[in-house]
């Protein structure tokens, strides 16, 4: 037993095949793929399935967990905790991270990204976890009536006091995000590392436009999210809401979604699905699942993504995106944006030649 840990070590760390990448400039390595528990754990998933979500994951390589605050109003970082634990797993072998600013409470000060809440906020998420730190801190959503500098100094603050590795974003504009790394430049302090973003093939503009400069110019890293569009790329809502789904027991948060699905555009996901379906099994001899999370992981500025299951086969099905990653070949990228015409269009030259005829602008 170490000072970093009160519980015994029960389970040694086997990564088995899984990559690890660098998150963003930082010298954490990440997994390809990491777990979280929004709407799961603590929701519709409690106790043992959370055990066995968990351990599912961590002995297929998967040593990455995401959670926040607002999950399930805290119950998230509760089952979390607790199974690190039960299972006996070492903490140094993990990688935990949490986010700030929805709350658990509706006090004016119980939310938002002011230095009230940053240091209270990861103080509760710390003991709820059940952890003397996590690895990296996300603030949940830019907060418009803080300013920059409190952030960036109360996120600096949560690090000096060994809260927290690293700090980072999540659903941030990149005007934002460009304003955290200015002020941290000023003040010679620890900007954000990475940009937990929704990133899938239907949600594209943000992650792979908006960003691109910042890719580029900070190195900045993403831990992306939904890659699945909540379970619409498994194909499960081809032909209406399983009783068993994530739509169905979350009805009120994805009633515009629910309604979306028999929209002109809603059906046209899903014939795009459908195609999307047949070139995974004719041409990859997979799962429409696996396509989808392995054409996110292997977008070159992806450092995680993060998986969601509400069940443990759910990790193994869709771990078989490593196997996929490799076959995503030029040629397939391009069927697939040809079936998904949703590529963004460039950054404007404005009449400009692009600087290079090969392809980087
Ligand atoms: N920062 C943010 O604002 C933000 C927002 C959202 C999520 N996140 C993070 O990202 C994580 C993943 O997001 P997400 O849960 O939306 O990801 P997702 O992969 O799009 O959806 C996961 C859900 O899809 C269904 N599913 C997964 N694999 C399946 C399979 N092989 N076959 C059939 N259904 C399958 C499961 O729900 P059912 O079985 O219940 O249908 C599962 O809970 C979250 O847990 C959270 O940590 C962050």
């Amino acid at each position: 037993m170490t000072a970093l840990q009160s519980w015994p070590v029960e389970r040694e760390f086997d990564p088995k095949n899984m990559p690890f990448r660098r998150l963003g400039p930082s010298g954490l390595r990440v997994p390809v793929f990491s777990l979280g528990g929004w709407l799961t754990f603590g929701d519709t998933v409690v106790g043992d399935p959370v055990k066995d979500i968990i351990k599912m994951a961590y002995d297929n390589g998967i040593n990455m967990f995401d959670t926040a605050e607002g999950y399930a109003g805290g119950k998230s970082e509760l089952e979390i905790g607790r199974v690190i634990k039960e299972l006996g797993l070492r903490r140094t072998d993990l990688i935990i991270t949490t986010k700030l600013f929805w709350g658990v409470r509706k006090g004016p000060n119980d939310g938002g990204l002011s230095r009230k809440h940053i240091v209270e906020g990861t103080q509760e998420s710390l003991a709820r976890l059940g952890l003397n730190y996590v690895d990296v801190i996300f603030a949940h959503r830019h907060d418009p009536h803080v300013p920059m500098e409190e952030i960036v100094r109360a996120f600096n603050y949560v690090i000096e006091k060994g809260w927290a590795f690293y700090w980072a974003t999540s659903e941030w504009g990149a005007r934002e995000i460009e304003e955290a790394h200015h002020v941290a430049n000023k003040l010679g302090l620890m900007a954000p590392i990475a940009e937990q973003c929704k990133h899938h093939m239907f949600h594209r503009e943000r992650p792979e436009k908006e960003y691109h400069e910042l890719y580029k110019k900070y190195g900045l890293g993403t831990t992306t999210f939904s890659s699945l569009a909540g379970g619409l790329l498994t194909g499960k809502y081809n032909d209406g809401i399983p009783d068993d789904s994530r739509y169905a027991a979350h009805s009120a948060i994805f009633k515009e979604t629910i309604a979306g699905l028999r929209s002109p555009e809603g059906r046209e996901q899903i014939r795009k699905v459908k195609e999307l379906t047949k070139l995974a099994e004719e041409e990859l001899q997979t799962t429409i699942a696996a396509l989808a999370l392995a054409w996110v992981a292997k977008n070159p500025n992806t450092s995680t993504v993060i998986l969601g299951a509400s069940k443990p086969e759910q990790i193994l099905e869709n771990l078989k995106a490593l196997e996929v990653i490799p076959k995503l070949t030029p040629e397939i990228l391009r069927k697939i944006d040809a079936i998904l015409k949703t590529t963004p269009e460039p950054l404007p030259t404005h009449g400009r030649p692009a600087l290079d005829k090969f392809g980087r602008i």
